[in-house]
């Protein structure tokens, strides 16, 4: 059965930022599964502080990533399904067990970074759409990264 959808925003608008918070969810996906990885393997004298940050980021951005698949299906589109279908969507690299610490911290940093772009862009389409509802979404999801990248680059001993 098909039914029509009436929620003040046309099919065009619907499209558009679901679209953009399939990327999102995309780069959030590739986010968290590096940094759950990270918190397995990452090594060093700081080993529990590490250990421990690492998974308070991994479950914050693991809660999110149902926010955003819902609020993709809330505007009529499917949410993405399967590891190779995120992959495709995302340019964000799988993690490395071998890398030292540092490394590890370092590029958890920039992959937020690149969320960061890719929400910031998301959030001035949905803006654009006049989607409050995915506006305020993603205002938070950027509040949370750029939070996320500072407690990395302060850990790495930058400002
Ligand atoms: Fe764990």
């Amino acid at each position: 059965m098909t039914t029509t959808i009436d929620t003040g925003l046309t099919k065009t608008e619907r499209t558009d930022v679901a679209r953009e918070l399939t990327k999102v969810l995309a780069d959030s996906y590739a986010v968290y599964l590096k940094t759950h990885g990270y918190h397995w393997n990452i090594r060093g004298p700081e080993f529990f502080a590490l250990h421990t940050l690492l998974e308070t980021q991994y479950r914050e951005i693991w809660e999110a990533l149902d926010t955003i698949a819902e609020r993709i299906r809330a505007l009529g589109e499917f949410a993405p399904q399967g590891y190779a279908t995120f992959a495709n969507l995302t340019a964000i690299k799988d993690g490395d067990p071998e890398k030292d610490a540092q490394a590890m911290l370092k590029e958890l940093m920039t992959d937020h970074e690149t969320l960061i772009a890719t929400t910031r862009a998301a959030l001035k389409s949905a803006d654009s759409d006049g989607d409050d509802v995915s506006v305020d979404l993603l205002t938070t999801r950027l509040a949370s990264h750029e939070k996320a990248a500072w407690m990395l680059r302060s850990t790495l001993g930058s400002r």
